[in-house]
């Protein structure tokens, strides 16, 4: 049995006004003006519609056959002729005849992006910042970045195939447009259960020291974290292997894969691989901050001046001693050396921390801090997203500190009986949000080596 058109959106053109005639759950409409309509199909399970027109609702013509990669599709149609014109998009579950290959599905570049060897300032070459370099390149576990393998990792980090039900990829809750974070206090998984826990930014993920993932350091490498995400139950649900086998499946990713590790065979450790790399590759280095780096801060302005040597410790403000921010926030990667820390954000602890992995007492409540690049981007903030805006975190470090007994050191004073409160007065408060400000770098935002690479018509 055929089962046709089982699922129908008209559109009906009076006299120059598009108008919506009927709609159904997996289709929208809207009208861009009197002779443009545009068309968007929401679909999760990438299928094949068909679009037809008519003048009279009777006789049907074909438009076009299309695909719906990736969840969403979008057309405009345009009615030159004048006088009423229909449309409809129908589902037919047994005409899936378009495939996903590799320049139909995907807008890739025809040569591969740089992934392998972005520009750097020469301060990334050399220590503290060169220690905190996380990419693995040497041994049996070595994944240095190749362009070929990043632009498989892009694919990957936004195709909703590594959730279960097809509904959200990595950046469903890393969004480019907010420094790879989730603006969401909490992000929302597959069903929509919400995780305890807020989406950091990505920025310069590589480096960092203790080369540890996760705001508990849970995963040892980012190539374990990578596959975390995808069978984490809330997040996206799903089995390696039943991600393998939907993967095979689609003719560009074993394209891809031959392309990256030489052979078309999907493995999840090729999957770890380059999203690992791909993280790796969101690379941020020409901020309002970098540029001052070269002209001696000449560029900033006088509050931008001030709170840069507030960050730095390179004030006091008797009878406080220096802020000295860098104390956790350290290189011009703004991550901790060798220590992981506690901030004083509550006591007791409701959340453990790293010692909640640990088991070790002197962790609990100990955190990872992923660089502060592009921090005005990733809002709301700390682990668990409780501050909204910046001022917000400026104000508790400056008289909202709670005192605990793993707080660490560059926060204790009084001879480790209180915590430090530095007592800022509001234009410091204010120039120290307009130094984290000069962090942020634009480009990252709209680079296209980072962007979603999936066809969604337009
Ligand atoms: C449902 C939302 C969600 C999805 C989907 C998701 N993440 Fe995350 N991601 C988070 C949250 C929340 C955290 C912080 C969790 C924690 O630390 O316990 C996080 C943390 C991370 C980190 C750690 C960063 C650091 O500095 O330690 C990386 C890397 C990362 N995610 C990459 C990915 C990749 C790659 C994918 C896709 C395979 C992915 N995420 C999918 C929400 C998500
Ligand atoms: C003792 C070490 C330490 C010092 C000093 C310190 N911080 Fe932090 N900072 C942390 C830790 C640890 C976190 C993460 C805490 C958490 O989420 O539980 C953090 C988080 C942050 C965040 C939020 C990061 C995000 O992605 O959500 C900002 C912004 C920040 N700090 C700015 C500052 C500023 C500005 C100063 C100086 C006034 C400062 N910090 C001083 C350790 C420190």
């Amino acid at each position: 049995m055929i089962r046709f058109a089982t699922l129908f959106i008209f559109v009906l053109m009076l006299t120059g006004a598009w108008a919506q005639i009927s709609t159904n759950a997996l289709l929208t409409l809207a009208n861009t003006n009197g002779t443009t309509m545009s068309l968007s199909i929401s679909n999760s399970g990438n299928q094949t519609w068909v679009i037809q027109s008519s003048s009279n609702l009777t006789s049907w013509t074909t438009v076009e056959t299309l695909k719906v990669f990736n969840g969403s599709y979008q057309r405009s149609y345009t009615n030159s002729a004048g006088g009423n014109l229909y449309y409809r998009a129908n589902f037919n579950a047994t005409n899936q005849t378009i495939a996903d290959t590799t320049t139909n599905a995907l807008g890739l570049p025809a040569t591969n992006y740089n992934y392998s060897n972005p520009a750097l300032p020469v301060e990334f070459y050399v220590n503290p910042i060169l220690a905190e370099d996380n990419m693995p390149v040497n041994g049996p576990n070595a994944d240095p970045t190749t362009d070929a393998d990043a632009t498989l990792g892009r694919v990957l980090f936004y195709d909703k195939r590594l959730s279960t039900n097809q509904t959200i990829s990595c950046a469903s809750c890393h969004q480019q447009v907010y420094g790879f974070s989730d603006p969401r206090q909490f992000s929302v998984g597959y069903n929509g259960s919400l995780g305890t826990r807020n989406a950091m930014g990505l920025s310069n993920a590589r480096w960092y020291q203790r080369r540890h993932f996760f705001w508990d350091e849970r995963a040892n490498t980012l190539e374990d974290q990578t596959l975390m995400p995808i069978q984490n139950p809330i997040e996206m649900g799903m089995t390696l292997d039943a991600l393998t086998n939907r993967l095979a499946a689609e003719p560009f990713y074993t394209n891809l894969f031959a392309l990256a590790f030489g052979s078309p065979v999907i493995t999840t450790n090729g999957i770890s691989k380059a999203l690992a790399q791909f993280v790796r590759s969101i690379v941020t280095t020409q901020s309002k901050y970098d540029l001052g780096l070269t002209n001696n801060f000449t560029n900033f302005t006088d509050s931008e001046n001030l709170g840069r040597l507030i960050f730095f410790g390179l004030t006091n403000f008797p009878p406080n001693p220096p802020a000295n921010c860098s104390g956790c926030h350290a290189s011009d990667n703004f991550v901790p050396g060798p220590a992981v820390n506690n901030n004083g954000l509550e006591y007791p602890y409701v959340d453990l921390g790293v010692g909640g992995i640990t088991g070790n007492t002197n962790q609990y409540g100990l955190f990872k801090v992923p660089s502060l690049r592009n921090i005005a981007l990733t809002a709301p903030y700390m682990h668990d997203g409780r501050f909204t805006n910046l001022a917000q975190v400026v104000a508790f470090y400056s008289s909202g500190v709670v005192f605990n007994p793993n707080l660490s050191p560059p926060l204790v004073a009084h001879g480790g009986t209180s915590a430090l409160r530095l007592n800022l007065t509001a234009d410091q408060q204010v120039a120290l949000v307009a130094f984290l400000n000069t962090l942020t770098d634009t480009n990252l935002v709209t680079n296209p080596q980072l962007s979603d690479p999936f066809n969604y018509g337009h």
